[in-house]
């Protein structure tokens, strides 16, 4: 027999259940007798259905356009999520089906196991969401706003105050509490988005480009406070086309692109493949070149791979990005009697990565 203690997502009220592994159970809160469903671990101690998050063949489509088209993923209770792509890529379309917003045309998605189309409200009281662009009433107080939302959820009042100021307080906004809206800056209006979604105490945490536009000091805060709340169990759904930010917090990554998923991922693969697909390429044109140069070439430290192009008048050559090889090969390659006509360099960057995941950059 295995003994657990949860949590009731609504009530917070500490439920005690016992059973045997692979079990299982409905319960019924007896606080505030909201339904609930959970399995055991199995025998190896896994969790059948350890998945916070399952996207199956998941499509949108506006009228004749799709916008996201047939993606599937999964995201496991207690990771931090990186949901990456460019602009129009899909990802506020994925995030407003997860969080009920819209309806998927085609395909199923799941929250703890749970058909998020049969249980909407009752899934959604177990997520935060903080949006792209957090859409507050001017005119309202930022404890009038966080009191609206904390009404919506159910929480009592005098629980509702305390969370508010504690939340406030831990954004640093409590000298704004009864400002307007209005007179916020766009980062202060962004913490009182983050403030918002955490008023349900979610166990999922889904955020549409949370850092865009704030100043480093900011997107600082916001990653301490991601990593503070996945240590405390929250599992975290952060959308972003920085990749950077995704590097620094994720621990597993989804790349999407017109509407499609090109990879997922854990960070430390996809950090592997962009460490090499992150150096940098030179090019050198010259009159021909001769295969003595290019092993000269490929012989120099930090050089990784040279390819012969345009009936060899162009040498691509990737170098690791640490090091500045320009002028190493220019010596080299004159040394061999080759005559440069040209030199450029660029760096890798996401869109590179797109086009090779995709295959349009070769
Ligand atoms: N309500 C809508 N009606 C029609 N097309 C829409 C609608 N919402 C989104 N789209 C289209 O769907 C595509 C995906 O948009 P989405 O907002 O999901 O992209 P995104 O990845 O979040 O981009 P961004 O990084 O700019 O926020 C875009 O081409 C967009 O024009
Ligand atoms: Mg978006």
């Amino acid at each position: 027999m295995i003994e657990k203690t949860l949590r009731c997502p609504s009530c917070k009220n500490q439920i005690k259940i016992t059973g045997n592994p692979g079990d299982k159970i409905t319960l019924i809160c007896p606080n505030c007798k909201t339904k609930g469903a959970f399995t055991f671990p199995n025998e190896d101690g896994k969790f059948d259905n350890s998945y916070a998050i399952e996207v199956s063949n998941i499509t949108k489509k506006f009228n004749n356009f799709t916008a996201v088209d047939n993606i599937s993923f999964s995201i496991k209770s207690g990771e931090i999520f990186g949901f990456l792509g460019p602009n129009g890529a899909g990802k506020t379309t994925t995030i407003k089906m997860l969080t009920t917003l819209l309806n998927p045309t085609e395909g199923k998605l799941k929250i703890f196991g749970i058909d998020l189309s049969k249980k909407p409200l009752e899934l959604k009281k177990r997520i935060g969401y903080m949006p792209d662009v957090p859409g507050f009433y001017n005119e309202m107080k930022a404890a009038d706003v966080m009191h609206f939302y904390g009404e919506f959820y159910k929480i009592p009042k005098l629980k509702r105050r305390e969370k508010i100021d504690y939340l406030l307080e831990m954004m640093d906004l409590t000298s704004f509490k009864n400002k307007k809206v209005k007179t916020f800056s766009r980062g202060m209006k962004q913490k009182l988005g983050f403030a918002t979604a955490l008023l349900n105490d979610p166990e999922i945490l889904i955020l549409d480009e949370p850092t865009i536009g704030l100043d480093p000091r900011t997107i600082r805060f916001f990653r301490k406070s991601i990593e503070s709340l996945n240590k405390k169990g929250v599992t975290i759904f952060l959308s972003s086309h920085i990749l950077s930010e995704v590097q620094a917090v994720c621990t597993k990554v989804g790349i999407i692109n017109k509407g499609k998923i090109i990879a997922v991922d854990t960070i430390d693969s996809l950090g592997a493949m962009l460490a090499s697909k992150g150096a940098k390429i030179v090019y050198f044109e010259f009159e021909n070149i001769t295969e003595k140069a290019v092993k000269a070439v490929q012989a120099i430290p930090g050089v990784i791979s040279v390819k012969i192009m345009k009936e060899k008048r162009i040498l691509e050559i990737e170098v690791d990005v640490a090091k500045s090889l320009t002028p190493a090969i220019n010596k080299k390659l004159v040394e061999n009697g080759i005559n440069i006509t040209k030199i450029e360099s660029k760096q890798i960057n996401l869109e590179d990565i797109f086009l090779t995941l995709t295959g349009g950059g070769q």
